[in-house]
């Protein structure tokens, strides 16, 4: 596949892989990508993960048509892209390394060699001319790891953007904004303000295509993805919604969630659910990040929280969710006490409103507790 005359595309698609980095269902796989720019020199940027080197080594062959590369420009040291490093470094002897001095660092830690006598190390700035494409390295630390550089190809305007621009899935499958959401708040969320100084640095840049190492090359109407990425990385609500999110042992909390989804829907008012123990716990991570507000409904469990509700709320902290409006709906049979867990798993979160009043349950909805839940959805309808 061509980029453009001299970019060619050498990555490899993963449809066989369980969970992406140990937790991610990926049901319609993902893609490691890898480029070469064919010029005077010839540069590879990174190569793929462990299941694909030979094919990987073929793409590379067939696109070079016999002739040698000069670098390996590795922007992520994360294994997915980095594991044929050491085999790229033996097959071509004489071509240079380009990396950040920490993506070095982990060289020797992952290969047991750094390269040393072959290292050309990328600050911020750096360029590197291949002959009529020059690149120019951005650092991106912590998008996704500390190590990052992107790429900017200033012939071509392509912007290697390392995992940002990133998406599960085939790069032909599907739309495109879900699967990237899911992507980047899983994996990227919690590092919004690293984001944000990126795309700061990206402006200055004239951009026609964006090739991440995830999903498909980006070449028309990138100030929509752009402005995505604007929104989840400053955490603001990309769409007016309500997501409710519910656990549910006997099913009485579950039928208060989807009460409340019936009513605020008769207001007029979007809303979407996730079952924390049955539906994709990162979809509904996602779905938080979304929408503007969230209501978490859950029952007591041994005087705590039932476990799938706690490991959602953890996912929503350790990814810094904040400046939205969430409601709570406990159920106890003997001392409900879950609305008080949940507030205080969410006391440090920047800037979140607690939706009055809070919804509780004694085993199953009565008059009060409907009443009540008559309370939120009007105060979620504003
Ligand atoms: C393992 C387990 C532990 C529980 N611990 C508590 C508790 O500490 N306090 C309480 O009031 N109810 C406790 N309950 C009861 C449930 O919270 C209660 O029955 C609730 O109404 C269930 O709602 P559901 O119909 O949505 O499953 C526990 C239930 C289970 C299964
Ligand atoms: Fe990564
Ligand atoms: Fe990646």
């Amino acid at each position: 596949m061509e980029i453009s005359n001299d970019i060619k595309y050498i990555g490899v698609t993963d449809k066989k892989i369980d969970l992406f980095e140990g937790q991610y269902r990926v049901p319609d796989g993902i893609t490691y990508n890898s480029y070469v720019i064919l010029d005077e020199k010839v540069a590879v940027m990174d190569t793929a993960d462990k299941h694909f080197t030979e094919e990987w080594l073929g793409n590379l062959e067939s696109a070079l048509g016999g002739r040698k590369p000069d670098y390996l420009v590795v922007q992520h040291m994360e294994p997915d892209h980095s594991a044929n490093i050491a085999v790229f470094a033996e097959r071509y002897p004489e071509a240079k390394i380009v990396a950040s001095a920490k993506a070095f660092v982990m060289m020797g830690q992952f290969f047991g060699d750094n390269f040393a006598d072959r290292q050309v190390v990328a600050t911020e700035g750096t360029k590197l001319s291949l002959g009529a494409h020059t690149l120019t390295f951005v650092t991106a630390p912590m998008v996704h790891w500390p190590e990052v550089i992107m790429t900017y190809d200033d012939k071509d305007k392509v912007l290697f953007s390392a995992d940002g621009f990133g998406r599960f899935g085939a790069a032909d499958s599907g739309d495109w904004a879900d699967e990237a959401r899911r992507y980047y708040i899983g994996i990227v969320g919690k590092y919004g303000a690293q984001v944000q100084a990126v795309l700061k640095k990206a402006a200055a840049l004239d951009i026609a295509a964006i090739c991440p190492l995830h999903g498909p090359v980006l070449k028309e109407n990138l100030g929509y993805y752009i402005g995505l990425y604007d929104a989840w990385s400053s955490y603001r609500p990309e769409e007016d919604g309500v997501l409710i999110a519910y656990t549910s042992v006997y099913g009485n909390t579950a039928s208060a969630a989807m009460l409340l989804k019936n009513k605020l829907e008769a207001k007029g008012v979007k809303v979407v659910s996730a079952d924390l123990a049955r539906d994709d716990m990162s979809a509904a991570t996602a779905d938080a990040f979304r929408y503007s507000r969230l209501v978490l409904a859950t029952t007591t469990y041994n005087a705590d929280i039932f476990p799938p509700m706690k490991e959602f709320i953890n996912h929503l902290t350790e990814r810094n969710l904040r400046a939205r409006k969430v409601g709570f709906i406990e159920n106890g049979s003997w001392a409900p006490m879950a609305a008080k867990v949940m507030k205080s798993m969410l006391e440090k979160s920047a800037n979140l409103t607690f939706a009055e009043p809070v919804v509780s349950i004694k085993s199953a909805l009565n008059a009060q507790s409907e009443a009540q839940l008559d309370a939120l959805a009007e105060e979620l309808s504003k």
